[in-house]
């Protein structure tokens, strides 16, 4: 693992979406994995930056997200499909063809999760996986105890995870309690992985994932596994480490 410390958040964010776009100049036509949540918005707002002002080109790329609730449909302010049009995709020269989220609301989920996978593996595999960290450890909806060699599938969400997105849902009764998301193996499967993690709330499971044991009971320690895994964190999230 490369841990890479900023001194703020806004650091972080910037460092990432460099290395993001160092990736799409390098190879127009690469696979991107993609993370919801707060932590990368302002990563995707760089990236939207550098489309608009140097030309950053993502008329080639492919896009596959972690995860998407069970039961939601696009058109829901709350889906990640959404959430992607929103923040990224509707700023961005990407076809929307090649953006891909798992569908939440398809009549048979498990052969949602398979086919999933069977289209990762057509595009070639993932180039680079951007995560988050949940404040549980989780990595997508990989939540603590679930298997490290998971391949997409559903997770039931735990108490901490529905508490901690009830804040951006709105309405915690209303959330749903199942996600299709990327497996822990699906996602060591990427030929890189950058996971970035900022503030105290973070702080425990960075600790866990940077130097606790290999444990299903932090599924980010999984990517100690990673041979190329890259850690950005700022002074607050790092501050646990020895
Ligand atoms: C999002 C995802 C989650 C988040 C994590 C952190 O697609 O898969 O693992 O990355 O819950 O969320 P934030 O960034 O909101 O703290």
């Amino acid at each position: 693992m490369e841990v890479i410390i900023q001194k703020n958040t806004d650091a972080g964010c910037l460092l990432g979406a460099r290395i993001i776009a160092k990736l799409v100049r390098e190879k127009p036509d690469a696979v991107l994995g993609l993370a919801t949540g707060r932590t990368p918005l302002q990563l995707y707002q760089e990236l939207i930056r550098l489309h608009r002002t140097e030309g950053l080109d993502f008329s080639r790329i492919t896009t596959f997200n972690l995860d998407e609730y069970v039961g939601l449909p696009a058109t829901h302010d709350q889906s990640y499909r959404w959430f992607m049009r929103e923040n990224f995709f509707r700023h961005i020269n990407i076809d929307q063809r090649r953006t891909h989220v798992p569908d939440g609301t398809a009549a048979d989920v498990h052969a949602e999760c398979r086919d999933y996978e069977k289209r990762i593996e057509a595009a070639g595999g993932i180039d680079l996986q951007l995560l988050g960290l949940g404040r549980n450890g989780h990595i997508g909806f990989n939540e603590p105890t679930g298997s490290l060699r998971s391949r997409t599938w559903i997770k039931i969400l735990s108490e901490q995870t529905l508490r901690d997105n009830s804040a951006v849902f709105g309405d915690f009764a209303q959330m749903p309690r199942h996600a299709i998301t990327m497996g822990v193996g699906t996602i060591l499967d990427a030929r890189r992985v950058l996971l970035l993690a900022f503030g105290p709330a973070k702080c425990r499971a960075v600790t866990a994932m940077v130097e606790g044991p290999l444990a299903a009971i932090c599924p980010a320690s999984a990517l100690q596994l990673h041979p190329r895994a890259t850690i950005l964190l700022d002074d607050t999230s790092a501050a646990g480490l020895q």
